[in-house]
């Protein structure tokens, strides 16, 4: 099924030429909020700001059900093998699934192993948060030190800054990169005798992980002797076996499923940074509000679908406009690491130039997702967004609460900034100098959050899971595997062993004359 071999593709192509050229502003008739804003409880999304109308979205409408792509939606809620490539189910959806409804895997139920999982969470993080647990001097644990990578870092990590306003007593790091730096940094900064490290890899064979968790367990046997690593370790993976013989404690075990993404884990026990830092409680929350989006995902039309609404605009302006990349600005320090979190989650999941019928795609794929917070991106980078040749659609997203800062005004200043940044790159300002005038014609959209509370942000971040998924469903993409990062760790390891003089591998000569730098 090639999407733009489509009739329904080609009605927008068609329409595509009638409506280029006009002006966002032209768009706005009295409907226009009607039409192009949400609230989904407590969070509000206006998409008015783009450049389409109601018939644009109409033939998206009809383009995704001519795509079928409510069946699609339905056969990864219920465990279909939909990630064909490694022959897996799809199912973090099923991690924030609120009543116990079976959902098979190959014939076999998965709910009651993730109640078992939660129970297991639950009993851990409330046996740490309380001081329960003790390290191997019997002092409590004050620290906690995430050690992973890539979908086992980005997501806690964002989640725990996020929901600052939650945090408990315990201080929470993460250790991801193999560069020596953090690790000495980390080093100095926590006590041995009251951390608790948390190694994070679902497929426990991440040479980043496994380097940094193995250096730190030596330190551990040197200091305090091998029965320490029992009372100082716990770990995440499917790979029970391989934690098992890195010398983990099997009750120390967290499970992981192969029908679980990495970068869709924060919602599994990868996610174990996220109940010790704010309590099993606000965990479930932060479930709960994904669930939310679920049925939402499920059940809501297209033409008021937040996610398939939104990935619809992504594909507009990534294969008509030809707008390739997007940024994302929250308005809102803690969320800090959200375009981090994105970039993973959208950028690995849509990279891709095969199709699901295994062909070549001729038509483009995966846009590239970028940003920072505001207000410090407008003193950097908005310079281009504003006045430069290329367009890049903006997410604005900011919470208009911010109850626990005294500082009311600052808040107000903040938003103040946010919505006349879409408003400017919007309207645009004519000025005779030439280097004065801004064209606006800028398309964003814009989603406030009342808080940035738990269930919110758990909201906000399946909204974002989902539009990652229906984007892939249109163009006819596996969102679900990355066989896209295996060729640099392939290649890293022959370079290594070059580098350690085991072998002299034949490279091409700017390579090999990179490793000779190296070596002398
Ligand atoms: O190399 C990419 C990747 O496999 C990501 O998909 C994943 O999130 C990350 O590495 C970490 O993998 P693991 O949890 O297996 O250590």
């Amino acid at each position: 099924m090639k999407p733009v071999n489509k009739e329904s593709w080609n009605k927008i192509e068609q329409y595509f030429k009638v409506i280029k050229n006009k002006r966002i502003t032209d768009f706005f008739d009295p409907d226009r909020l009607k039409h192009f804003t949400f609230d989904f409880n407590t969070i509000y999304f206006d998409f008015s700001k783009h450049r389409w109308d109601q018939k644009m979205l109409d033939l998206w409408v009809d383009f995704a059900e001519d795509m079928q792509t409510h069946q699609a939606i339905n056969a990864m809620f219920k465990g279909a093998i939909i990630n064909k490539t490694e022959q897996r189910a799809v199912l973090h959806t099923a991690l924030r699934q609120q009543d116990n409804q079976a959902v098979l895997v190959n014939g076999s139920n998965v709910i009651p192993e993730i109640r078992a999982t939660e129970k297991k969470i639950k009993n851990f993080t409330d046996k740490v948060i309380s001081g329960n647990w003790k390290g191997t001097s019997g002092k409590p644990i004050t620290d906690i030190v995430n050690i992973g990578i890539g979908g086992s870092d980005l997501g806690p990590k964002m989640v725990v800054k996020a929901l600052s306003d939650y945090r408990n007593h315990l201080k929470v790091h993460f250790l991801s990169n193999i560069d020596p730096f953090e690790l000495d940094a980390l080093l100095r900064h926590i006590d041995l005798e009251t951390t608790l490290f948390l190694v994070v890899s679902k497929s426990f064979s991440t040479q980043e992980t496994l380097t940094n968790a193995r250096a730190i367990q030596q330190i551990y046997k040197q200091k305090f002797g091998a029965q320490s690593i029992g009372k100082h370790f716990a770990t995440v993976s499917t790979q029970v076996a391989k934690a098992q013989a890195f010398g983990i404690h099997p009750d120390n075990i967290f499970p992981m499923w192969d029908w679980v993404g990495g970068r869709y884990s924060l919602w599994s026990p990868a996610g174990l940074a996220i109940p010790l830092a704010i309590g099993f409680e606000n965990f479930q929350l932060l479930k709960l509000g994904a669930s939310e989006m679920d049925r939402h995902f499920k059940t809501a039309d297209f033409h008021q679908n937040l996610p398939a609404i939104a990935a619809f605009l992504t594909i507009l302006y990534n294969n008509f406009y030809g707008f390739e990349t997007e940024a994302y600005i929250p308005y809102a320090d803690k969320l800090q690491y959200l375009p981090d979190f994105l970039q993973q989650l959208i950028m690995e999941s849509n990279g891709k130039s095969v199709s699901l019928s295994n062909d070549k795609v001729n038509w483009q794929t995966g846009n590239i997702v970028w940003g920072n917070i505001g207000t410090n991106a407008q003193h950097s980078f908005f310079q281009l967004l504003h006045q430069g040749t290329k367009i890049v659609p903006v997410n604005f997203i900011a919470e208009k609460q911010n109850a626990q800062t005294g500082f009311k005004a600052h808040h107000q200043i903040l938003l103040a900034n946010m919505i006349a940044q879409a408003e400017a790159l919007m309207i645009g300002d004519s000025n005779e100098i030439i280097y004065k005038n801004f064209e606006g014609n800028r398309p964003s959209t814009t989603i406030l959050l009342e808080e940035l509370t738990p269930q919110n942000l758990g909201s906000l971040l399946a909204y974002y899971e989902h539009k990652t998924f229906v984007e892939a469903w249109l163009w006819q993409i596996n969102a679900f595997d990355q066989f896209g990062v295996e060729l640099g760790k392939r290649l890293a390891q022959n370079v290594l062993e070059d580098l350690k003089n085991k072998t002299q591998r034949q490279h091409d000569a700017s390579t090999n004359a990179l490793i000779q730098r190296v070596k002398n």
